[in-house]
């Protein structure tokens, strides 16, 4: 019988998702992970034994679907990583009522509507629940006001988790609200301070460093606590 542990992770197709495969993959996890679009999912397919799934997180019904897929999976990590960036300019007068939606939809909507679909599938005690935050959600974070939106997405993500955590009631897990550090992805762009594997490396430290220990806790992919 195998004893090799289960994730599933959402939003694979490229940058901290497509990383954070690789890295379970090579500590001997078995891994789901979807995609957008299968047809642009070959990154993830060269990793080779992963099921890939198709999901659109904004998409209610293909949430359902998966669910219906996957219900007699045990996962002992979800791992929800999608998100967005948002529209080029972030200030309030700048962006339109459907540029904002769309970005607090899929940032700090979807994400804790599929957590509550999955919750019941994570394994008793052990299983970790993790969101791909940021310091930048961080409501004491002064930097990128050129971000604004975005930040407030995530800060809006982390509200949402609390929530969420609040009304899990006797269900013993481990949520995570982490932080990848700036990582090079077509998100953060080539400036940024390091790369994928690096923080895909730390973020699963901190998953098996937290696994067990229960409650919600706001970590960069080094451990360090933020400040909410
Ligand atoms: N890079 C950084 O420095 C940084 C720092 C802090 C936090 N983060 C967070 O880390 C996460 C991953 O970022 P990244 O840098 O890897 O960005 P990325 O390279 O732009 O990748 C984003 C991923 O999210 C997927 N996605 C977006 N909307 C989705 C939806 N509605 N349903 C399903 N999948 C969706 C994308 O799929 P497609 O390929 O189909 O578009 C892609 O796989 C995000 O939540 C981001 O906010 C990143």
């Amino acid at each position: 019988m195998s004893t090799a542990k289960t994730a599933l992770i959402i939003g694979a197709s490229r940058g901290l998702g497509l990383g954070l495969v690789k890295t379970l993959l090579a500590d001997g996890w078995q891994v789901i992970a979807t995609v957008r679009n299968p047809q642009n999912a070959e990154a993830l397919q060269a990793l080779g034994a992963v099921r890939i799934e198709k999901l659109d997180m904004d998409d209610q019904q293909a949430v359902i679907a998966l669910s219906q897929q996957l219900k007699n999976e045990v996962f002992d990590l979800l791992f929800v990583n999608a998100g967005v960036k948002g529209p080029d300019v972030q200030t309030p007068g700048g962006a339109t009522l459907a540029e904002v939606g769309q970005l607090f939809f899929t940032n700090a909507v979807a994400p804790i509507n599929l957590a509550q679909r999955f919750a019941g599938q994570i394994r008793p005690e052990t299983g970790v629940l993790a969101f791909m935050s940021s310091v930048l959600g961080s409501v004491t974070m002064p930097d990128s006001p050129e971000l604004a939106l975005y930040k407030a997405s995530k800060a809006a993500l982390n509200s949402m988790t609390n929530s969420f955590v609040t009304q899990l009631g006797e269900q013993k897990l481990t949520v995570l609200s982490l932080h990848p550090g700036w990582v090079k992805t077509d998100m953060g762009g080539e400036n940024a301070d390091i790369d994928v594997d690096t923080s895909t490396r730390g973020l699963i430290d901190q998953v098996n460093a937290y696994t067990g220990k229960g409650g919600h806790h706001f970590v960069n992919y080094r451990g360090e606590t933020i400040p909410w």
